[in-house]
């Protein structure tokens, strides 16, 4: 039996699971519950990553400590992981004192191994906020092609990649102060002792995917360059051993919570697992991680090289999946197509989601795109079209006319033999990450089976009389056929297969299980199993995900803009889509404005159409949905706060020209005003 050690990207604890992190953790989740169905024992340990400057100023921004606020966060990921089936043995947070302990050794031995250097580094600083600025939060105007309000790392406008101290008129995003130069001591990981070794180890075998290593190559021939782990204080995070108020950079301690959350479960809950049986260097379990495309240069290079300085075992692969678009384009919180775990919870099935990411995944690191009609039409035709249909047309005859027990001999032994040898290149479709592949086969198996109850037609039998045993055996055969698609499926469907399971009264429903076929079985009494998705509801998932406010999406660049970074400075990515700088926030135009009238509209119980004297030459037609607690007349006269300019929103009754700013606690809505002697077209800032 293999023993195969499992970890997923650690989400940072500064903001929700989303679609785009599902694609990587579902990925896994398959992998794992397929190894696991195949009888390898496969340990599961996933972690919040609560370090870092990002989660420090979100923290600040909630007016709560980072220590609550990352308990927080952990608690809505640990709830949306759940509700998506992936299976973690154990989920932790690299706020540990377990990973602590290990960070502060790997980095010890690393130093005592000689591949820590120190030396000082010249930075901008922000003499209001009394830290570091690292460049994203510094903007300023372009010292080549001179364009404004761009940030300490590169030119938007021309592409120029330069130091942020040289920027013309630099300012702190985060006060807004003129940022000084400041020198301190930095503390680096001497990357070019491992350029050979890690050269080759990218290349062994299975160790990466392929047209990852090449782009590693491109990396090696530019050369490595040292690693800088320390940040000063304020930063949150763990204090580098005899280095008073340094930090290590939250990618020192983030992969080695990988480490610490199997320890932790070893410790809280399965003490006859061995730490050492997995990590001391010449450990024959296995060990992979799952993660995106755009952490790669962490995960292949950092890690491996602080691993092997400090004498423990590599990973034994990395699994990179790609990156997810919604209907085709990156996901967007104006087009609504930024959907969160929670809310795609509250509007449709996971295993909807779980199905359309396997039937898109393979073993190459290509983007996948959720194309929301596709999501509609695929799962209905194949789930619930082809393979809970056939449970359907079955069962109903074995459960009414036979007692609930199976024929007592199969009459397609060469049919359900046929489904039942097929599992041998589904489960290796499934073990080499081919997830898309196996589904095409079972799908296959699907139409087959379809195929031999419609031309039996146990429905059509069903009326004539003598035919009773006919009856009874295609419908067992469909019984058969239907629960080896089951067992195909249970890694992807998993409540789906524990509902099968219980129906067809089966002890267990591992892939070896399937090799007997079912004869003079009893079953239980069939439920409905999966509905169609409603397009209604995704619509509505659409709808609940948009956010007016939000500017319009970012074009791809912030991918880019990270590999580049990666590639010099390796800095994190930053919840981009959650953290605005002042500037971003004063891009929003808001002002007073007075309602010179307020109406119904007709064919909307929602809305009611205002118009607005907004202090410009013409009044504004906006669209507002507070007709469930406002009537027109309460509103006439009174002063509103107005998002004067969001792009115009095209309606089914008219244009929207801006926003009318309100309160909603699920059960009302309250419009914001402004004290009195406010007057129409006053700015709010
Ligand atoms: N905290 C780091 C990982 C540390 S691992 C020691 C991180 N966190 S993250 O929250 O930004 O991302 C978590 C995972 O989700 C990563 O594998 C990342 O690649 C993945 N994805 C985030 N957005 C994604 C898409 N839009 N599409 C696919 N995967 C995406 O990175
Ligand atoms: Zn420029």
């Amino acid at each position: 039996m293999r023993k195969i050690l499992v970890t997923n990207a650690l989400p940072y604890a500064n903001g929700p699971i989303h679609m785009g992190h599902l694609l990587g953790y579902i990925q896994a989740d398959i992998w794992v519950r397929a190894m696991r169905a195949m009888g390898h024992d496969v340990t599961y340990v996933c972690a919040d990553d609560a370090h870092g400057t990002a989660i420090m100023l979100r923290a600040e921004a909630n007016g709560i400590s980072p220590e609550a606020q990352i308990a927080n966060v952990q608690k809505e990921h640990e709830r949306d992981f759940a509700g998506f089936g992936i299976s973690f043995d154990h989920y932790d947070s690299t706020h540990s004192d377990t990973n602590k302990a290990r960070s502060q050794e790997i980095y010890v031995k690393n130093r005592e191994a000689g591949n820590i250097a120190i030396r000082p580094v010249s930075q901008l600083f922000d003499p209001e906020k009394k830290m570091f600025l690292s460049d994203r939060f510094i903007k300023g105007t372009c010292p080549k092609c001179k364009a404004e309000d761009q940030y300490g790392d590169s030119c938007e406008v021309c592409g120029t990649t330069y130091n942020a101290t040289e920027l013309l008129n630099p300012r702190s995003t985060l006060s807004g102060a003129t940022p000084v130069e400041k020198s301190s001591d930095h503390y680096f990981f001497k990357l070019p002792n491992f350029a050979e070794y890690l050269q080759k180890w990218t290349r062994d075998q299975g160790r990466l995917p392929v047209s990852i290593a090449n782009k590693l190559d491109e990396w090696f021939e530019a050369g490595l360059a040292d690693w800088d782990i320390s940040r000063d204080a304020p930063y949150f995070g763990f204090e580098i051993p005899d280095a008073p108020n340094k930090y290590f950079y939250v990618w020192v301690d983030a992969p080695i919570g990988y480490m610490a959350s199997f320890e932790n479960y070893i410790k809280t809950k399965r003490p006859d697992l061995n730490f050492d049986d997995y990590w001391k260097k010449d450990s024959q379990n296995e060990v992979y991680h799952f993660i995106g495309k755009d952490i790669v240069y962490f995960h292949a290079l950092f890690w491996p090289a602080m691993l092997e300085g400090a004498n423990y075992r590599t990973p034994t692969g990395l699994f990179v999946n790609g990156f997810l678009t919604v209907n085709g384009q990156k996901m967007s919180k104006s087009r609504g197509t930024f959907i969160k775990a929670e809310t795609y919870l509250e509007h449709l099935n996971p295993e909807y989601l779980r199905y359309y990411f396997a039937s898109k995944l393979s073993d190459k690191v290509e983007d996948s795109d959720l194309n929301l009609d596709d999501f509609i039409q695929k799962v209905n035709s194949d789930l619930v079209g082809k393979v809970v249909n056939i449970a359907s047309r079955c069962a109903k005859f074995i459960n009414k006319d036979f007692d609930n027990t199976l024929s007592a001999q199969c009459t397609e032994s060469e049919l359900v033999q046929s489904f039942i040898d097929a599992g041998d290149s589904i489960a290796k479709a499934y073990e080499d990450r081919e997830f898309s592949a196996a589904i095409r086969e079972i799908m296959a198996l699907a139409d087959r089976a379809n195929q031999y109850i419609d031309e039996k037609k146990p429905w059509a039998l069903a009326k004539q009389e003598g035919q009773a045993q006919q009856v009874h055996e295609v419908c067992s055969v469909g019984i058969n056929l239907f629960r080896q698609l089951a067992v195909y499926l249970a890694p992807v469907l998993p409540s789906l297969a524990t509902e099968v399971q219980a129906f067809l009264q089966l002890d267990s429903f591992d892939f070896a299980s399937r090799k007997t076929i079912l004869v003079n079985h009893a079953i239980a009494q069939f439920q409905p199993l999966m509905q169609r998705v409603d397009a209604k509801a995704v619509a509505a998932m659409v709808d609940a995900s948009k956010d007016s406010l939000a500017a319009p999406a970012a074009p791809v660049k912030a991918e880019k803009k990270k590999e580049k970074v990666a590639q010099t400075k390796a800095e994190p990515k930053i919840g981009e889509a959650d953290i605005i700088g002042i500037e971003d926030f004063m891009k929003i135009d808001i002002r007073v404005a007075k309602v010179l009238d307020a109406a119904t509209v007709e064919g909307s119980d929602k809305l009611l159409q205002l118009t607005l004297d907004a202090g410009e030459a013409e009044p504004r037609n906006v669209f507002s949905g507070i007709r469930s607690s406002y009537a027109p007349e309460d509103l006439k006269g009174k002063l509103v706060v107005l998002v004067a300019n969001l792009a115009p929103r095209k309606m089914r009754f008219g244009v929207s020209n801006g926003m009318v700013m309100a309160a909603g606690n699920g059960e009302g809505v309250f419009i914001v005003s402004p004290d009195s002697g406010a007057k129409p077209g006053d700015k709010v800032s």
